[in-house]
């Protein structure tokens, strides 16, 4: 045995004693050595593969732009498939949390996906950073203090195009979607302004998801004395109901409509001229001509083959954007949760749709615009064209009660007699309200 003079004892005491108090201090340090990790739940095979491909290289483009290092720690993305199938992507997302304890995670673009994973999310207080699924419920009864979403929820691009498809296109309008909660989230933020704008549904069907031959749907359509059709569709669906509904002869006498995924980039390729004329609404077209979209745009092209960038490239690029901006204000200490959800909600900067910032009282992104566009022929091809557009689309948030941050103290007033607090106006900014003192009368 070691002979303990009390010299040393002294010293390995002091040391022990100083261990014990940096203790905490010198753990962390240890545990955020490491890579930060995001774990990525998205579809890479299925119906909506092209949207999991288009979010993932959005990412990936910002995180190159930060040599894939931010706040001296490098960022690992797991990638996972969630096959389109709400029991796989709540198995990978278990995973995700409990073997590879990421750090942060993203996805999906399935709502029902969203809505299976939302509670071991929020129970296990996992950081998940929404892609793309547009669940309303997550914005709204099913909120929670650990879920942000830079895309969208399914309410956003659809309720601005319900009045304007009355007003500007047609009041006889057949309406179709996918059968699945997107679908009727989608179809029915169109139908809350639609019908009090003098609107009529002159028939309404739901083919599944994954559906191939829209034959019988189309006849019907075709039957129903429709003078337009407004629908949601998205990815290999997307291709299909287009081309289908050209070959079949409606393009010409049945204007066609819908939310924005119906005629984006990653899908219009494979459209070609049968989506030209068909308006959609979104709060993105790489044809925006602000600076950071005309930057993304040319760097995403170079990045990626040439391929034209779609909304979903931009929820991506939003997404690590957020991380990126988080990871950095809290110099790479990912293990104080509270206090990265609170950098999270502050986010705001120059997104290629326009100024990008979350709604505090939902942690869902505040569309800047909600674009109406055409597709149509222009110089770079088969695009969306811009034809007008509808401020600050904000979901309502209907029964969500995230907590409120409390206010941050400048100083308080409570031991200066005669004082009291008060908000000061001026630095008022959403929730992060400052205190001032104001001498009582
Ligand atoms: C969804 O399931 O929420 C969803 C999927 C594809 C889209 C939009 C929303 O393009």
């Amino acid at each position: 045995m070691a002979h303990v003079t009390r010299r040393n004892f002294l010293g390995t005491a002091s040391l022990a004693a100083a261990g014990a108090a940096m203790g905490p201090w010198v753990r962390r340090a240890g545990a955020q050595a490491g890579p930060v990790k995001i774990g990525l739940v998205l579809p890479y095979s299925g119906v909506y593969a092209v949207l999991g491909e288009s979010i993932t290289q959005g990412m990936e483009l910002v995180f190159a732009r930060e040599n894939w290092t931010v706040g001296g720690r490098k960022i690992e993305m797991i990638k996972e498939d969630d096959e389109m199938q709400p029991p796989v992507g709540i198995r990978k997302t278990e995973k995700l949390i409990d073997s590879d304890k990421v750090d942060i995670l993203t996805g999906p673009v399935h709502s029902g996906i969203l809505m299976g994973m939302r509670d071991k999310v929020h129970n296990s207080k996992t950081i998940l950073i929404v892609s793309n699924a547009g669940a309303d419920a997550i914005s709204r009864e099913r909120c929670s203090k650990w879920i942000f979403r830079t895309s969208f929820s399914n309410w956003q691009p659809n309720q601005p195009m319900g009045e304007w498809v009355a007003k500007h296109v047609s009041k006889d309008v057949f309406i179709a979607a996918p059968n699945y909660q997107a679908g009727k989230d989608q179809l029915g933020a169109f139908k809350e302004t639609f019908v009090p704008a003098g609107g009529k549904l002159v028939g309404e069907d739901y083919p599944k998801l994954g559906e191939t031959d829209y034959a019988p749907y189309l006849t019907k359509i075709r039957q129903s004395g429709a003078k337009a059709v407004y629908a949601f569709f998205s990815g290999s669906d997307a291709v299909n109901f287009v081309k289908q509904y050209d070959q079949f002869g409606l393009k010409q006498s049945i204007k066609l409509t819908g939310a924005g995924f119906l005629t984006e980039p990653d899908v219009l390729p494979a459209q070609g001229k049968s989506a030209l004329g068909v308006i959609t609404g979104h709060f993105y077209t790489p044809l925006l001509d602000n600076p950071t979209n005309q930057r993304f745009v040319k760097e995403f092209q170079a990045k990626f083959g040439g391929k034209m960038p779609d909304g979903f490239a931009c929820q991506g690029y939003d997404t690590a954007e957020v991380i990126v901006r988080a990871l950095k204000a809290v110099n790479g200490n990912t293990q104080d949760k509270p206090k990265l959800v609170e950098v999270i909600e502050k986010s705001e900067f120059d997104s290629p749709r326009g100024r990008f910032r979350f709604d505090p009282k939902t942690h869902n992104v505040i569309q800047p615009f909600i674009y109406i566009r055409e597709v149509r022929e222009v110089a770079g091809g088969i695009n969306n064209v811009p034809i007008d557009r509808v401020a600050n689309v904000t979901d309502p948030g209907t029964g969500c009660t995230l907590p409120r941050p409390p206010p941050l103290p400048l100083w308080t007033c409570a031991a200066r007699p005669g004082w009291s607090r008060g908000d000061d106006p001026q630095r008022f900014r959403g929730s992060a309200c400052r205190v001032i003192c104001l001498r009582r009368r």
